[in-house]
């Protein structure tokens, strides 16, 4: 129940409750990856269920889709969708300009195309996200399998000319097998430290053959709703000055918690 849970995971479940009022009927929604987007779908199935929202989801993971459907939110693909109203997502880190690093659930190329396709990205987080410079948080990359031993060397060379703190590389794996992504590939994550250029590194990674896409989300993301553990939500947005602060309660009621699993 509510009162059993963490400080992080009220934090995470009020920034998804705010933001999912930003979800109106009608709305074609991409739906994020990762344990904060999850309470997002928990609250959007909800008010599915319970008030009469009617929503198409484009899921940025098959995680994703099958809690989706779960909560009996409609599923269409990003073709059926081709453009979407609102993305609302996680983050591993977010910086001062709303610039991001994604992937940490290894969903960032599927994530990034449904929120490039968006018309409005929000970002909803823990306060713990929030950082001076991006980099502290490994940077993934999706690679292609074929040659990803050479790929890796590939990417290592270039980043001895980038400005980065940390150059160390390495394969993600699950278990004894290298994790592979809802594409079929690899995750590289980059020991970086600091990310000097987030927009040079990002346009530079992508030029070298084998890597499919990068973590960095370079203005790409408008919104971002910070939870904390006491109930507060501080929203900030791009195109509005000062930041927007509200307080949600914990109630008995808000049992979706009871079927979650993170
Ligand atoms: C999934 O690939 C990621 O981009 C997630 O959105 C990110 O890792 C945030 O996940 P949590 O909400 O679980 O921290």
């Amino acid at each position: 129940m509510t009162t059993d849970l963490s400080p992080i995971d009220r934090a995470k479940f009020v920034a998804a409750k705010r933001a999912a009022l930003e979800v109106k009927s009608g709305m074609k929604v991409g739906l994020g990856t990762g344990s904060t987007a999850a309470w997002l779908v928990q609250c959007l199935g909800e008010m599915v269920r319970d008030k009469g929202l009617s929503i198409q989801g484009v899921p940025t993971s098959s995680r994703t889709a099958a809690l989706a459907k779960n909560v009996g939110i409609e599923v269409i693909s990003l073709d059926e969708a081709q453009t979407l109203d609102l993305t609302i997502d996680g983050a591993d880190e977010f910086d001062a300009q709303m610039n991001l690093i994604k992937g940490g659930g290894g969903a960032l190329l599927q994530e990034k195309i449904v929120a490039t396709a968006s018309e409005r990205m929000i970002v909803i987080a823990d306060a713990a996200k929030r950082v001076d410079t991006l980099g502290a948080f490994p940077l993934p990359i999706e690679v292609i399998p074929f040659g990803w031993q050479t790929t890796k060397a590939l990417v290592e060379e270039t980043l001895i000319g980038m400005d980065v703190l940390g150059r160390t590389t390495s394969l993600r794996m699950n278990g004894e097998a290298p994790f592979t992504t809802d594409e079929g590939n690899y995750i590289l994550d980059l020991h970086l430290n600091r990310i000097g250029d987030g927009r040079q590194l990002s346009l530079v990674l992508n030029q070298i053959p084998g890597v499919v896409e990068n973590g960095l989300f370079i203005d790409i993301c408008d919104t971002v709703i910070v939870g904390h553990g006491d109930g507060r939500v501080l929203v900030t947005d791009q195109d509005k000055e000062g930041v927007e602060e509200s307080r949600f309660d914990f109630v008995e009621k808000d049992n979706i918690f009871a079927d979650m699993d993170g």
